[in-house]
């Protein structure tokens, strides 16, 4: 390389210090960490750092729950944290916590930067309190109805279906999650980061190549529905940092929690003498790269590129946004066992297997992931044991029974030759994290390597006297293949790189290490590189992570976890379903309820608007999800099913009385239920 090494910082977003990490977690730390190992290997100076995200309420609770101090128990947790992604073979650079000297230190700086520009507004607004708790609610400690699409169950500060962000006040008949008490609002005086002033950069940015176009639209959509003052602080009691000058208020977690990155890094750079301006001065030559899930883009495409630019600090460079895992086609689920932690995984399988299957389903793109994994071990055993190892395995005992040296002459130098120069094309997939196109590019490089192996069958010619040689020139070119694939696989795959480079007695691979052969070089004996994977023990995966006491959240109006939403609900399999009791099944009243008219909704992509006849002259106006499936036409007259006892739920289409029943996933795949012909409006289903 000629060039000058290219500078890059790089970040997993901060996991949270109050629960154990998870696979959900673990595709975007690998995602990153291959990336990340790519660039080490290509020779430039790439730096990843990460930390635990240590602020909040949430943090708070849990600790008082546990009895700990917040220290004790995110001290706890972060410990957790480190191990887990060790063992999954992520190397960050540094490890920090958003609760350190140089967080505060930071974030006090760029919170200072901006009130000294003018950027930050004080305001008195009203908040809910918990009158029972004794305390202001925060973002999350409110669930209400989004004020802007109407989706029931959600938090206090986002809304998990339609993405909207607002604040807690704004919430349709809200409810304290810590003890289901109907706040209270109450004035305070807070402190507002002025997001409208940057409308025009934040437009530039969207416009700009730092962002997927899918995001970039996403994110002009709330730039187009008008930007809000951003409420920046908390009152007590809150875990965070005080605001200067403001005793008993605090900086809100989502405020300090980016200036993490900058805070880890700048630990990294006390310990290794690396400068820390460099990276962070508004005319940085540096790359900043952020992964992150698809749930936080609006914290990182616009208010953290408008707080840094408030700072006269740089923007990113880039945002690479990931979608959510599910398993099995649904979202993770406790009482499935799907709901797998990094640690229960790690009790079971090889970390590699899920590196790999990982980077083989992974493309650029926001899609939900799904871990399916039947294919899962399919894939590994295919993959990785059948055809790389295969390479090894095939030919590598031969060399031991001739001497233990390859021969610099190759049997097949053109096949050689081609898996080399095979090496740009990887390359350029892995920046730009094609990882999915390149782990198929390197599997038909091992297909070729197996199919000229299987032509050879060195076997058969070991058997054969004086033919030593010829072995010997097969296995050097199946083993310098192998040595190529195992550079290509290195970012996913570090074990397996290492074993190959200990038992092919090399040093270390770097990318550029693929313009040269082994030549006459001695080898070592061929031992296991990577074991088969067996469904039994992702069985006994599933066994450990099956939550016996019980989490059953299939309800179409609870919001999914986030991060394991599905794209669409898919079929669970009846025997997982959660018991109830007769009491808690006849509260729900259903009733034959005739569709009178179906129309559009004008601005509603997925909603009919239903008025249904429930008998003794009463109507109710209902929205259903089906017009993907129904016509207003093909449905009206027709009987259905209807939740008679619903709380109305205010959406902004209207109030919404009730709920039709239908079965299926959704979309297109709908089912309406209907009674058998000469039930009444107004029956009663039991
Ligand atoms: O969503 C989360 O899990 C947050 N803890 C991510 C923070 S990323 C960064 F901004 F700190
Ligand atoms: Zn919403």
């Amino acid at each position: 390389m000629t060039d000058a090494p290219r500078k890059i910082l790089v970040t997993s977003a901060l996991p949270y210090a109050n629960g154990s990490i998870h696979l959900g977690h673990m595709l975007e730390h690998i995602q990153t960490d291959i990336w990340v190992r790519f660039q080490k290997m290509r020779g430039e100076h790439c730096i990843y750092v990460c930390a635990d995200d240590a602020h909040g309420t949430a943090i708070m609770l849990k600790a008082e729950e546990q009895g700990l101090t917040p220290e004790e128990q995110i001290a706890r947790v972060q410990a957790e944290h480190e191990q887990d992604f060790a063992a999954f073979l992520i190397r960050y650079d540094h490890y920090h916590s958003t609760h350190s000297p140089e967080n505060r230190a930071l974030s006090e700086q760029i919170y200072l930067a901006n009130r000294d520009a003018g950027h930050i507004l004080e305001k008195e607004i009203t908040q809910l309190y918990d009158p029972v708790k004794g305390m202001f609610l925060a973002d999350r400690f409110v669930r209400g109805t989004c004020p802007k699409c109407g989706a029931a169950d959600q938090y206090g500060d986002n809304c998990e279906v339609c993405g909207a962000t607002y604040t807690p006040g704004e919430l349709v008949d809200p409810y304290s999650t810590l003890t289901r008490a109907t706040p209270v609002e109450k004035p305070t005086t807070q402190l507002f980061f002025d997001l409208p002033k940057f409308e025009a950069m934040l437009r530039d940015w969207l416009a700009s190549d730092a962002l997927q176009p899918s995001v970039a639209n996403k994110l002009r959509e709330w730039v187009d529905a008008g930007l809000q003052p951003w409420d920046i602080s908390r009152e007590a009691p809150y875990f965070g940092f005080e605001i200067p000058g403001w005793p008993g208020k605090y900086f809100y977690v989502w405020m300090d929690a980016p200036v993490g990155y900058m805070a880890s890094f700048r630990h990294y750079c006390d310990r290794t003498g690396e400068n820390f301006d460099d990276y962070w001065k508004a005319d940085s030559d540096a790359e900043l790269h952020h992964f992150i899930g698809k749930d936080i883009v609006n914290f990182h495409g616009l208010f953290w590129p408008a707080m840094l630019e408030g700072a006269g600090l740089r923007k990113p460079t880039a945002l690479h946004v990931h979608g959510f895992v599910t398993v099995n086609g649904a979202k993770m689920s406790k009482s499935r066992g799907t709901f797998i932690k990094a640690s229960t995984y790690l009790k079971h399988l090889d970390p590699q297997y899920l590196r790999y299957y990982f980077a083989a389903k992974l493309g650029k793109g926001v899609d939900d992931f799904d871990l399916n994994l039947e294919d899962f071990v399919q894939r590994v055993n295919a993959d990785l044991v059948g055809k790389v190892v295969n390479i090894a395995s095939r030919t590598g005992n031969f060399v031991h029974k001739f001497g233990g040296t390859l021969p610099a002459t190759l049997d097949n130098a053109e096949l050689v030759q081609s898996v080399q120069q095979a090496a740009t094309g990887i390359a350029a997939l892995y920046e730009t994290r094609e990882f999915g196109k390149a782990m198929r590019e390197i599997m038909l490089l091992a297909d070729q390597a197996n199919e000229y192996i299987q032509a050879r069958a060195p076997w058969k010619l070991a058997k054969e006297d004086g033919r030593e040689a010829e072995v010997l020139a097969v296995c050097a070119t199946a083993l310098n293949v192998f040595r190529l694939l195992a550079l290509y696989l290195k970012p996913v795959l570090p074990t397996l790189a290492e074993k190959a480079e200990a038992f092919l007695k090399v040093e270390p691979l770097r990318w550029q290490d693929a313009d040269r052969l082994l030549g006459e070089h001695a080898i070592d004996r061929f031992s296991a590189l990577l074991n088969r994977v067996d469904m039994a023990q992702v069985d006994a995966m599933l066994a450990d992570s099956k939550d016996t006491s019980g989490e059953a959240q299939t309800a179409t109006e609870t919001a999914p976890t986030k991060q394991s939403k599905p794209k669409k609900k898919q079929a669970a399999p009846a025997g997982n379903d959660e018991p109830i009791s007769i009491d808690d099944f006849s509260k729900v009243k259903l009733r034959v309820a005739r569709i009178v008219k179906a129309a559009h909704v004008e601005g509603a992509d997925k909603l009919l608007q239903l008025t249904l006849d429930i008998g003794h002259g009463d109507t109710r106006n209902v929205f259903a999800g089906i017009k993907a499936k129904y016509a207003p036409e093909d449905i009206e007259g027709r009987l259905t099913v209807m939740v008679a006892n619903l709380a109305p739920r205010k959406m902004k289409f209207g109030l919404s009385e009730g709920m039709v029943l239908a079965a299926g996933p959704g979309g297109s795949e709908i089912f309406l239920l209907s009674p058998d012909s000469g039930a009444e409006p107004g029956m009663e289903v039991r």
